[in-house]
């Protein structure tokens, strides 16, 4: 089932600010469609799109306010269909981003829940039954409306949470999530998913997909609701991918989720890679790997050593790769995601290192985040080649620093990080135990100190990956033989008896 996840790489497309077609300032879908020959000749077989539905946009569309049709701004259902068909005539598969937990306030469902005189939408959202009462562990709103009540808030303070029901039921207006309101929420958000499933999408990934159902601290409730939405789509769409925003999965997996992704907040300890004050990509050699490793192999573990723990690059949420390390580091953290089971997630521009873009003031609800989601960087035409728009007309400013990387200075370049990753997803599509499902082990992740090594294996082949990240040369004893070099930056790794020397700011890759 959902087979193609297998050899996935996905590259993520944050759509406003990819690619205008329409000089509006604006990026679109026929902008994505110009660039899939770019995306799919950099290797990426799989795309995700962030929420691209109707919004008034005040999280950047994770404000949903109808969930049938496109914002117009990015074109129209017809256009998103193309989109879909140009993918698949190229081998490449789409994700949609669903946002299931919860609307904008602008959306119909919620103006008719606000009402004060009972109606089919009533029960579509979490009100307690007074004013002055609150839901337990939510912010809400108050006040808002003749219905006397409080609405429980997933997010921000215009995204008000849909009802799942409550697992733990200690209050009257807490509702089984097999009662009739939380029924009708599932089977709504269910028709949203045969919707786009049948115009072609390939499946989801899915927004804050372990907090649907409340008061469910150990995910129980949860997880019940998506193990029946695994069974609709192994009935209805066998090879529709969900992956989800979730950390931890033991339980979506146990939810039917494909894949899960590995989150930057939480106990995962990812930040500690590329994103803290010494992360362990950095050529300083002050980071640590030991904490990541040691939650990532309990996740591991847990998930029956499934491995389907999708590490992504970066992601509209997070700062830029580029705020701590080098091109050359990035090289090596490079080396490390396409080489990590579980499928890779790229976000857009961080294959040439495109930087956070300091100093601007928040954008659609960015907030810090919107550093992050700058113009993606073509070429030194107008606008970076984003768009035909007047500047100041821009969504978002483009980096304008005089050294910012670009996708055509660095196609030019041989020795450019959009190289390197190039290079590194062609091997990883033509070994299988590099891909989704081969296993790992952990051979060398110390405390405070380097390399990172890892045997990736499928049954048929064995390969040692070995990152030293640091500028000095490191050791490790280990009784695996070394083989065939595949892949090296840097000098390549070598066994003097039974010690592996590893220099300074290198990855291999060796058969064993
Ligand atoms: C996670 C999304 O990635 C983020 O951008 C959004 O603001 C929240 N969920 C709320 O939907
Ligand atoms: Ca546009």
């Amino acid at each position: 089932m959902a087979k193609w996840l297998d050899n996935a790489v996905f590259y993520e497309i944050y759509p406003q600010s990819f690619q205008d077609s329409n000089g509006d300032g604006i990026g679109d879908f026929r902008g994505i469609i110009q660039r899939l020959d770019y995306i799919r000749e950099l290797g990426c077989n799989a795309i995700w799109i962030n929420p691209c539905f109707l919004s008034p946009f005040g999280d950047a569309g994770y404000d949903v306010a109808d969930y049938y049709t496109v914002a117009p701004r990015y074109g129209t259902n017809e256009d998103l269909k193309q989109l879909f068909a140009e993918a698949h005539r190229r081998e490449m598969h789409v994700l949609l981003d669903l946002v299931p937990g919860h609307t904008s306030v602008e959306h119909p469902w919620f103006r008719e829940s606000m009402k004060a005189e009972r109606n089919e939408y009533t029960d579509r959202y979490v009100w307690t039954d007074s004013v002055w009462e609150s839901p337990e562990n939510m912010s809400c709103l108050r006040g808002i409306s003749p219905r006397d009540g409080a609405v429980a808030l997933n997010f921000f303070s215009m995204q008000p949470a849909l009802n799942y029901g409550y697992h733990r039921i200690t209050k009257s207006w807490q509702q089984s999530p097999d009662a009739p309101g939380p029924r009708a929420t599932f089977q709504a958000m269910l028709d949203v998913i045969r919707f786009w499933l049948s115009m072609g999408c390939d499946g989801f990934r899915v927004d804050m997909a372990g907090s649907l159902v409340k008061n469910d601290e150990e995910g129980k409730g949860t997880i019940a609701l998506w193990q029946k939405v695994r069974a609709f789509l192994d009935e209805e769409f066998p090879e529709a991918a969900f992956v989800s925003e979730w950390g931890e999965p033991d339980k979506s997996l146990q939810g039917g989720f494909h894949m899960d992704f590995l989150l930057h907040f939480g106990p995962s300890h990812y930040n500690d890679l590329f994103r803290c004050q010494h992360p362990f990509f950095s050529s300083e050699g002050k980071g640590d790997v030991y904490a990541f490793v040691e939650k990532y192999r309990e996740n591991y573990e847990k998930s029956e050593r499934k491995g389907l723990i999708c590490i992504p690059s970066g992601n509209h949420d997070m700062d830029r790769l580029a705020r701590r390390l080098s091109q050359e580091e990035m090289k090596l953290a490079f080396a490390f995601l396409l080489s990590m089971p579980g499928a890779p997630f790229l976000y857009y521009g961080d294959e040439i290192g495109m930087r956070y873009v300091e100093g601007l003031t928040s954008v659609e609800g960015g907030y810090a985040r919107t550093g992050s989601r700058s113009p993606m960087q073509w070429d030194n035409t107008a606008n970076n080649g984003f768009s035909s728009a007047a500047p100041e007309k821009l969504y978002i400013r483009t980096d304008d620093a005089a050294d910012r990387p670009t996708v055509k200075a660095q196609m030019a370049d041989k020795n450019s990080l959009y190289h390197e990753v190039r290079k590194l997803i062609g091997i990883r599509q033509s070994r299988p135990a590099l891909q989704s499902r081969g296993e790992i082990t952990f051979v060398y992740a110390e405390k405070n100190t380097c390399p990172l090594a890892y045997v990736r294996s499928d049954g048929r082949e064995r390969i040692l990956v070995i990152i030293n990240p640091s500028a000095s040369e490191c050791r490790f004893d280990s009784r695996l033989p070394s083989g065939e070099v595949l892949y090296n930056y840097g000098e390549a790794a070598r066994k003097e008896g039974g010690t592996f020397i590893v220099p300074p700011c290198s990855a291999s890759f060796l058969t064993v």
